[in-house]
């Protein structure tokens, strides 16, 4: 295939996914690449695109469970050192979209700067907190995003200011193909009573979430008002299993994949999930991890 041949230091055939997912699930990627530098991006993204080749961006995979029978087309993930720089510029925060949000986290917090220390525990990279805008209770990325820069599916990098914009619960108007890095704006506050919140918040969550387990966080998007958690528990699905699926007994909006458990066995089980509450409850509930 001309596209391995072309970017052969790259590009790898038949990558298995499960070992890039939170899950652990799942079949391989037709194509899977890492690019080097953000030229080497462009043309691949441009390549692909001559080849009507289907584009995933990866990030740390902790929101996605792919299909047993793999992912068609080219799967990129900006793992390379050049995508995942941090860099601290008084009270901004620049990081790459390869970074870990949990690295830009503690960096923001060491250096005393406020904000994103409510998002502490949220697994995966900069780039795909971005996408999909990755919060909590205490606030999401978006709200301290003051810039971020972005390739299209053409491989042109454009640069989106905080009014070009949106943030909304679990979404984000950044949908062109690559997110590449952005520009977090921080308040200046005491590093010790930082260090303080964050981990109050580090125990509150370990004590709620089955972290430890093999998961792809919250399943669902919590219906406006009210929480997909609560409604899943009381409608006395916690520990509802198929096959190695198990809804969570510590926190019902999560699924548990035991070993050997395979990704069809946690797509019948979310479908079983979204037909009882609609049929108990009346509400429809949406997904908020991807299915690829
Ligand atoms: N609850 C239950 N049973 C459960 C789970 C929750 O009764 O099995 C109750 C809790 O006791 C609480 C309420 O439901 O009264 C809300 O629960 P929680 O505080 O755990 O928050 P959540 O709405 O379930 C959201 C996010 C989480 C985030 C937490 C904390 C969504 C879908 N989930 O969960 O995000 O960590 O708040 O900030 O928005 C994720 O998106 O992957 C995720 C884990």
């Amino acid at each position: 295939m001309p596209l391995q041949r072309d970017f052969k230091d790259i590009v790898r055939l038949a990558e298995p996914m499960a070992p890039h997912t939170w899950f652990a699930l799942g079949g391989p990627a037709e194509f899977f690449a890492t690019p080097r530098s953000v030229e080497e991006l462009s043309a691949l993204v441009k390549r692909a695109r001559d080849e009507e080749l289907p584009i995933r961006l990866l990030g740390g995979g902790s929101n996605i469970l792919v299909n047993d029978q793999g992912v068609p087309g080219l799967v990129v993930q900006l793992s390379a050192p050049i995508f995942s720089g941090i860099a601290v510029d008084g009270s901004r925060v620049k990081a790459g979209a390869g970074a870990k949000l949990g690295h830009v986290v503690s960096t923001s917090v060491r250096e005393g700067l406020a904000g994103l220390e409510t998002l502490v525990g949220i697994p995966g990279t900069v780039g795909g907190a971005l996408r999909g805008n990755a919060g909590g209770r205490g606030g999401d990325v978006g709200q301290w995003t003051c810039s971020a820069t972005v390739m299209t599916r053409t491989g042109d990098i454009m640069r989106r200011e905080r009014q070009d914009m949106v943030f909304a619960y679990r979404t984000s108007s950044l949908d062109e193909l690559v997110i590449l890095e952005a520009q977090f704006q921080l308040e200046q506050d005491d590093p010790s009573e930082l260090v303080k919140r964050m981990q109050k918040l580090w125990i509150l969550k370990k004590a709620s979430q089955p972290l430890s387990h093999q998961s792809a966080g919250c399943i669902f998007k919590n219906p406006r008002g009210m929480s997909a958690g609560m409604l899943i528990d009381q409608a006395g699905l916690k520990g509802a299993r198929v096959g190695g699926a198990e809804v969570s007994d510590r926190h019902a909006n999560f699924i548990v994949a035991h070993p050997g458990a395979k990704s069809s066995e946690v797509l019948t089980l979310i479908e079983m999930i979204k037909q009882k509450i609609s049929e108990r409850l009346g509400v429809e509930l949406e997904t908020e991890i991807e299915i690829w």
